[in-house]
């Protein structure tokens, strides 16, 4: 994989996608989910990466080194839509991978999730985060990431962000559509950046009763020391130093890891007219986030 030319976003279905994502769009559709399979749904930059390495940690940390040293999470925890030239796609690498249970990675709204997730009732661990930090975090992995569409200066990203014209459309349809859908479909974990900031072991062991997972204290304090954001910085297989169309000189992929880094980029006029948009769109009580903690 090389530098990527920098795609266009389209309406797709009413979302806004590339073709980096929609390519390959009968054969994600068709994908054939097992019972164990465990699907990781987020948001971009929503902590994606985090919660992967915590769950292939809590599974495979144990298995040796030929599995756990050798690979990137991007590998052990296949993308599912992703179809970029030059590189298997996101559903090759799924089918493939020799793992039980099998982790899978997909930003899809939830209607877009192939139905044999919900066919076989997978478990699924949603992690959302604050719009604020969402919003900058993905700006900023617009800058360094060739696959992303261009994403212009500061204040011309938070409209589009607003507007839902970014890649895998609204972030606010987003976490809603999926809380949406955790009230009738029973398997979903939905968790919050926020909170796994705020304390990652009580997150890990929530996470833990969800997957009827029961790890030694030893354990739970190994993975903990492997999931710090320092940890995950420095290692090369959740850092994607290796990946081409990131170019970390611009902005690194392990960038802050904070939850509050909005208050360094928006302005007070922004930040009054992003609330005041937000109370439109966010309706449901029961749906909070914390932008700060
Ligand atoms: P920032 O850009 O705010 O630093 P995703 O994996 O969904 O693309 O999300 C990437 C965001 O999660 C980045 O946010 C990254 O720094 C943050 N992140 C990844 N691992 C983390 C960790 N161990 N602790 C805190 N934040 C982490």
């Amino acid at each position: 994989m090389e530098e990527l030319p920098r795609p266009t976003l389209f309406d797709f279905h009413g979302v806004s996608m590339t073709k980096y994502f929609t390519d390959n769009w009968d054969n994600i559709q068709n994908f054939k989910a097992r019972p164990d399979d465990i699907l990781i749904a987020t948001y971009p930059k929503a902590g994606t990466t985090w919660v992967s390495h915590i769950l292939d940690l809590l599974y495979f940390g144990q298995t040796g080194p030929e599995h756990q040293a050798s690979r990137p999470v991007n590998e052990k925890v296949p993308f599912l839509e992703l179809s970029i030239p030059g590189v298997p796609t996101g559903k090759d690498l799924a089918d493939r991978l020799p793992t039980t249970p099998r982790l899978i990675k997909t930003h899809l709204p939830v209607q877009f999730v192939p139905k044999s997730f919900w066919e076989q009732n997978c478990r699924v661990v949603y992690v959302a985060r604050n719009a604020k930090d969402c919003a900058v975090s993905y700006f900023h992995f617009g800058r360094m990431n060739s696959a992303q569409p261009e994403p212009g200066d500061w204040s011309n990203f938070l409209q589009l962000f607003m507007e839902g014209k970014v890649v895998f459309g609204s972030w606010y349809d987003h976490v809603n559509n999926w809380w949406e859908k955790k009230q009738t479909f029973s398997n979903i974990h939905y968790m919050c950046y926020e909170d796994i900031t705020e304390d990652s072991a009580r997150e890990i062991d929530r996470l833990c009763s969800f997957l009827g997972l029961s790890p030694s204290a030893e354990e739970k304090q190994r993975v903990a020391a492997g999931v710090t954001f320092d940890a995950m910085k420095q290692n090369k297989r959740t850092n994607y130093s290796n990946t081409p169309c990131m170019n970390q000189k611009v902005s690194p992929f392990m960038r802050k890891g904070k939850v509050g880094d909005w208050k360094n980029h928006f302005t007070v006029a922004q930040n009054e007219h992003f609330d005041e948009d937000y109370k439109q769109k966010m309706k449901n009580p029961a749906l909070q986030f914390r932008t700060e903690v």
